[in-house]
């Protein structure tokens, strides 16, 4: 009786901890059964593939998450910082991701349908269907050891082809092609090797069989539209990163009374403003008041330097530096408006 009153008790706790727990990931439902993909996927690699592998990639990503800094983060939010998460939490967090997109994309009597925004994207870009399914099997044979292949939305709204390793995805800042992918192809050997064994080729040739195309392009068109494709393109601005690390390695310190980190690197700071200004502006950050505003950040970043390069007091690099900060915040302000 009291074993009983035991489990009851451990059953109630467990189920008020998944229930409370909102930072908890789930496996989604499969929206089809294990054989329905058959004979181009079998049902026992389905099984396998959504109960084993998913199933451990949402396991591990909530045991990583407990007690971390990431764990009331978003999905997405964890992927574009995937290069700061450690191992556990990117692999993981793009497991999941990219399995749930994976069954997605999959399903039977859907077929192409060249009325379809995604088909006449797909067809003005590169000609035909065909075109894609040879530059994605090229990107899947060619990428060594385990990966996935992926048709994406690129920031200035159009398509494009790659490839990433383990379970990386062009979300990830760690990518150097960033989007959002629409189609994901799963080429990890846990995919196709109990039907192909290594002839990843083969599996290949018979996934386009199951590709679902209406929801491919219900992902298009729900891409196109995402205001997350900003976020991605203004995380993919290398200089504006670039600046933003010497500004805040320098002016926090200040801040605190400490001046030799801006004294050291004032130079720095202006030659990482002159290339924000004159690198390539990402298309929709292009605009006359961002560029009058980086106008104005390398300005006062060259009243900084010249302050430093001979005997100036404290107060005074302070004041001139909270210009730069200011500027710099211009800059970042005028991005999430526009
Ligand atoms: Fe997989």
């Amino acid at each position: 009786m009291k074993h009983l009153f035991t489990l009851l008790f451990a059953m109630v706790s467990t189920f008020a901890f998944t229930q409370n727990n909102p930072d908890f990931f789930r496996l989604g439902s499969l929206p089809y059964a294990y054989n329905a993909l058959e004979p181009f996927i079998d049902a026992a690699t389905m099984e396998i593939h959504y109960t084993k592998h998913h199933q451990a990639y949402v396991n591990n990503l909530n045991k990583a998450l407990a007690g971390s800094k990431y764990e009331k983060k978003s999905l997405e939010e964890m992927l574009l910082v995937a290069s700061r998460t450690g191992d556990a939490i990117r692999n993981n967090a793009g497991g999941h991701y990219n399995h749930t997109l994976f069954w997605n994309v999959l399903g039977v009597n859907q077929p192409w349908n060249s009325e379809m925004p995604v088909a006449k994207a797909i067809t003005q870009q590169w000609g035909s269907l065909d075109s894609l399914k040879k530059m994605m099997n090229q990107g899947a044979m060619t990428r060594f050891g385990s990966g996935w292949v992926w048709l994406v939305v690129t920031p200035e709204k159009k398509l494009m082809v790659c490839s990433s390793a383990n379970q990386d995805n062009p979300i990830m800042d760690a990518m150097k092609e960033r989007g959002i992918p629409i189609l994901g192809i799963d080429v990890w050997e846990h995919a196709y090797y109990l039907k192909y064994q290594n002839k990843r080729n083969d599996y290949l040739g018979a996934i386009w069989n199951v590709i679902n195309w209406v929801e491919v392009d219900k992902n298009y068109q729900k891409a196109l539209n995402d205001p997350f494709l900003k976020v991605i393109e203004k995380d993919a601005w290398i200089e504006l990163k670039d600046f933003h690390k010497v500004m805040a390695q320098t002016f926090h310190p200040a801040e605190e009374g400490n001046f030799d980190p801006i004294r050291l690197r004032a130079t720095e700071m202006v030659m990482k403003g002159e290339a924000l200004k004159n690198g390539k502006l990402p298309a929709s950050y292009d605009s006359p008041s961002i560029r009058k505003a980086l106008e104005d950040l390398v300005k006062q970043a060259k009243v900084v330097q010249e302050l430093v390069s001979k005997p100036t007091k404290n107060e005074k690099i302070m004041s001139e530096l909270t210009k730069v900060h200011d500027a710099f915040h211009v800059v970042e302000g005028l991005c999430k408006d526009e």
